[in-house]
């Protein structure tokens, strides 16, 4: 297994191109099976999660061809995917066990085959991660639903029904996987208390642009006319703003001064306005951002994570490491998944001081950090140890650096661009 050795203590200065974000690119290719026609993705990251959904969906019988860089100035990748035979509709537990999101083809598949057998994703670490909301929706829309064996097993008579949905909590993925089976649902259907995501709205947009009638994209209610079929589109994949998050706190730990190109502050306001509490500045420049901090220390600062347009759950372990080394405490809530503090053991090796008290983790900032060996338990909690690194004193060698492949593309050559002393000891 690969590790990332870092030594400290560098200001970041430079230009960070930021790439299409994981969380709305994988939805995004689930979508190609609602259709006969041909989905242009563009803007598509390089990561492993990307390289999983398109085997997952290639064993569905799409078909998918990768057209090399994008136009427009972006470095992502473009990908053209067509459903026209949907070969299988059984999703394998080996693929599922590696992506959750997986559970994205559930919707698409039952709206266009009436029928899907996907294996039941298992937890993960930062929680158990149920499906439940997803599967209540489907039946609401006419699905009969049964597990068996570890997968569940969906089908529907004729076409799926229109209705009333109220989620009981915001969640990201039911969302996404009921709003792509209404498309094709007959009537009406009105999702209340829907996520509102930026990649939620970025996948409203493409299915509208394939044909779907969908209101409400950035609202808690989404309202989505049935129609028999979608057509093929062409859809540029939405800025990542929980790598933009991550790479503006990366400025800030350092005392740096970054521009983040695609980064757009629109997407990031909760967590901009959390950053400037901390003493850093983000300005809006042509093309994206500029990030840089404005005194010799962070400033301590509560956080609590909400559903969007609060502060992002996925940006919570970084920031724990930003304020790490402030003059005073900090109290950080995570009110979204029930064990995401595993990055905090691994901090305090690094001489961090956080308690956690049930939800909240109270950091009293210390003097600096020292490098040590480290290992990576989950996708952000991997890159929270990065940012620690940069700052710390001395060597931070990460090992499982896995989970890091599968949500930042071309990391340690996006940092070391930027001036960090990072390589990659491949194993
Ligand atoms: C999406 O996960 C993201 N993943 C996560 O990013 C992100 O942390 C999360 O949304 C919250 O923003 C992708 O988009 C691929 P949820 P998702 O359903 O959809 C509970 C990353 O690091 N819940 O919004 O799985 C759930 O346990 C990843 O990029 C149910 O109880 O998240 C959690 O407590 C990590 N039943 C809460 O809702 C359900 O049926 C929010 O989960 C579904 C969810």
């Amino acid at each position: 297994m690969d590790r990332i050795h870092i030594r400290g203590g560098n200001r970041l200065t430079g230009t960070i191109p930021i790439s299409g974000a994981k969380n709305a690119a994988l939805p995004l290719m689930a979508a190609s099976l609602l259709t006969q026609g041909t989905l242009r993705l563009s803007n598509l990251p390089n990561l492993v999660d990307i390289s999983t959904m398109a085997n997952l969906l290639s064993q569905h019988g799409v078909s998918l061809e990768m057209n090399g860089n994008a136009t427009g100035g972006h470095t992502g990748r473009v990908f053209s995917l067509n459903a026209g035979t949907i070969t299988s509709t059984v999703t394998p537990y080996n693929l599922v066990r590696t992506m959750r999101a997986s559970i994205l083809v559930l919707g698409p598949l039952l709206a266009r085959e009436g029928k899907a057998q996907v294996s039941l994703p298992g937890g993960c670490a930062i929680g158990t991660r149920p499906v439940d909301l997803h599967l209540q929706g489907l039946e609401q829309l006419g699905a009969e639903i049964e597990l068996e064996e570890g997968y569940i097993r969906a089908c529907v008579k004729g076409r799926l029904k229109g209705t009333h949905i109220v989620m009981p909590i915001v969640s990201v993925g039911a969302t996404e996987n009921l709003l792509m089976a209404a498309c094709l649902a007959e009537g009406t259907t009105i999702i209340s208390n829907a996520a509102r995501e930026p990649e939620v709205s970025d996948l409203a947009n493409c299915l509208v642009a394939m044909g779907a009638k969908i209101g409400g994209a950035g609202s808690d209610t989404l309202t989505i006319t049935g129609v028999t079929s979608l057509k093929g589109a062409s859809h540029e994949v939405v800025s990542d703003r929980i790598e933009t998050g991550t790479y503006a706190m990366a400025a800030a730990i350092t005392g740096g001064d970054i521009t983040l190109t695609g980064g757009r502050l629109d997407l990031i306001e909760s967590t901009a306005k959390t950053l400037i509490r901390a003493g850093v500045d983000i300005t809006p420049i042509d093309g994206g951002l500029r990030v840089c901090r404005k005194s010799d220390r962070i400033e301590e600062v509560d956080v609590m994570t909400e559903p969007f347009p609060g502060f992002p759950t996925d940006l919570q372990a970084q920031i724990m490491a930003m304020v790490a080394c402030t003059k005073g405490a900090s109290m950080i809530t995570e009110t979204i998944f029930e064990n995401r503090f595993m990055h905090v053991p691994e901090l305090c090796r690094m001489g961090a001081n956080i308690h956690v008290h049930g939800a909240s983790a109270i950091i009293r900032g210390v003097e600096g950090l020292t490098g040590a060996q480290v290992m990576a338990t989950d996708l952000r909690a991997s890159v929270s140890l990065v940012l620690a690194g940069l700052a710390a004193e001395g060597e931070t060698v990460i090992d499982r650096v896995y989970h890091l492949d599968r949500g930042y593309e071309r990391l340690e050559e996006k940092l070391a661009a930027c001036g960090a002393d990072i390589s990659r000891i491949r194993k």
